[in-house]
């Protein structure tokens, strides 16, 4: 992850232009080409640099950044305890909704976080928060530079190389449907092939910058922004059989369910049961208080919502936020204030179920340790300070920490809807274990030694 001291030196020349719209607590509603993008976050990291950092995961095919907006107390570090979070919008170039939004809520969480409002405030102290405000750069291009206001619906939408971001991922549903049937590990699917990754030719450089991205950063939670219809779209997105349409639950179905929930019920639009379909056609059949799983939508292969919780911690879904892939810049307020709530509201989610540490009796953090929850089978594993998030809906679970050469412990734990239940695991290691039983073989020999007069 390269550090963005070029841009920066850049952006200190446009700062007067940019800065007045910021200060004044005002979000300028308007689209932002890659430059404008560049120097919209150099902006909001000039007026909050405390709380806020620039990075970038890679380059795009044809070399533009991929730039990436971090919000938090501690920015470029990742706080023991402190959940991750990442918005992605725009892998589809020519879908401009979710690019912009993202961009407004940098500015948005910056200006609320000065002006001292404490459920920003909070926030910020208690998550870290990635915005990605464009994934596929070179396709939004593409589409912005079509003349006049309306655009083409495909135009745009793969990368420069024509691919589609979003089938392009590695097909991890493929592989966790067979160890379903047959056995076989239920999570982080990818482990230890990092270079096959690298090594892959097809995949596109945007993607192979994601996946870097996905399994370097202990993410607890993310959503993926497009457009072209309206709805919260949840695992899985490859439907089990191959077959176009059909229910594909993942092992966390209910807690899916909630977070999409999460996002729908708070955005007036897409909780309507009475919004139209976006076009008269439209098979909507799906969608149930503004959400729907993805397969029962329509099958997706190698995209990237499941291969997040399939290669990684992180639960992902995929928001759809408006009709119109790349609307009218009149209309830009509107979507804001549609999805103002259900963005800030979704990142919050992140402070439910169960959190903790896990550590030797020592004290030491035992990393890449295994969470398991009896009756879901997909496990969780602790980041490198052995924090660990498993997100839960409401419930009771008995809920158990596991690794290599350490007995196992099983805890039972009511989860309320949030905040998070802190649940910390001492594990013993079982070379720790042998030596108490010598110890206590050791005691009852003198014992009976001395009992018998030996
Ligand atoms: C503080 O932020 C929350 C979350 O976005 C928002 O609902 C609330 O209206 C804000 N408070 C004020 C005083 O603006
Ligand atoms: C994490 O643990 C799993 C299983 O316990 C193991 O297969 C894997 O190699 C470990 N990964 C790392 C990075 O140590
Ligand atoms: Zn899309």
């Amino acid at each position: 992850m390269k550090h963005f001291l070029t841009v920066v030196i850049l952006g200190a020349a446009v700062v007067t232009l940019v800065s007045a719209a910021s200060t004044d607590g005002a979000i300028s509603f308007e689209y932002h080409r890659y430059e404008e993008l560049r120097k919209a976050l150099v902006s909001v990291w000039l007026q909050c640099p405390t709380i806020t950092r620039i990075y970038t995961i890679g380059e795009s095919f044809e070399g533009r950044e991929l730039l990436v907006l971090e919000m938090s107390d501690n920015p470029g570090t990742h706080e023991p305890g402190e959940p991750e979070f990442k918005y992605i919008a725009n892998m589809h170039g020519n879908e401009a909704v979710g690019r912009e939004l993202l961009i407004y809520l940098a500015q948005y969480l910056c200006n609320q976080y000065q002006q001292g409002n404490e459920t920003i405030i909070d926030l910020i102290h208690n998550t870290r928060i990635h915005l990605m405000p464009s994934m596929n750069p070179d396709g939004f291009e593409k589409a912005a530079s079509q003349p006049g206001e309306i655009k083409d619906w495909f135009v745009g939408r793969s990368n420069a190389q024509g691919v589609d971001l979003n089938r392009n991922f590695p097909d991890l549903d493929r592989i966790i449907y067979i160890n379903e049937r047959e056995g076989g590990a239920n999570n982080h699917l990818l482990q230890n092939m990092k270079k096959a990754v690298d090594e892959n030719t097809k995949l596109a450089p945007e993607t192979k910058a994601v996946i870097h991205w996905i399994m370097d950063i202990p993410f607890v939670l993310s959503a993926n922004l497009h457009g072209g219809d309206v709805v919260a779209n949840y695992p899985y997105d490859e439907t089990r059989t191959g077959s176009t349409h059909e229910y594909s639950a993942s092992p966390d179905d209910v807690m899916f369910k909630s977070l999409a929930r999460a996002y729908s019920m708070y955005n007036p639009v897409m909780s309507d049961p009475h919004r139209a379909p976006c076009r008269k056609n439209d098979d909507d059949s799906s969608f149930k208080d503004g959400i729907t799983n993805g397969g029962a939508w329509y099958s997706v292969p190698g995209g990237m919502q499941d291969f997040n919780y399939l290669s990684s911690n992180s639960f992902e879904i995929t928001l759809e936020l408006s009709c119109d892939k790349f609307p009218n810049e009149e209309t830009l307020k509107s979507y804001w204030e549609q999805n103002r709530n259900s963005l800030v509201n979704y990142i919050e989610q992140v402070h439910r179920g169960v959190k903790g540490f896990i550590r030797d009796l020592q004290g030491n953090p035992i990393s890449n340790a295994t969470v398991s929850v009896e009756g879901i089978d997909h496990d969780i594993t602790t980041a490198k300070d052995g924090d660990y998030w498993r997100l839960l809906a409401p419930g009771n679970y008995k809920v158990a920490a596991s690794a290599p050469g350490y007995l196992t412990v099983i805890k039972k734990v009511a989860v309320p809807y949030s905040p998070a239940t802190r649940v910390d695991f001492e594990l013993e290691s079982l070379m720790e274990r042998k030596e108490e039983e010598r110890e206590e073989l050791m005691d009852w020999w003198k014992m009976m030694s001395e009992t018998l007069n030996f």
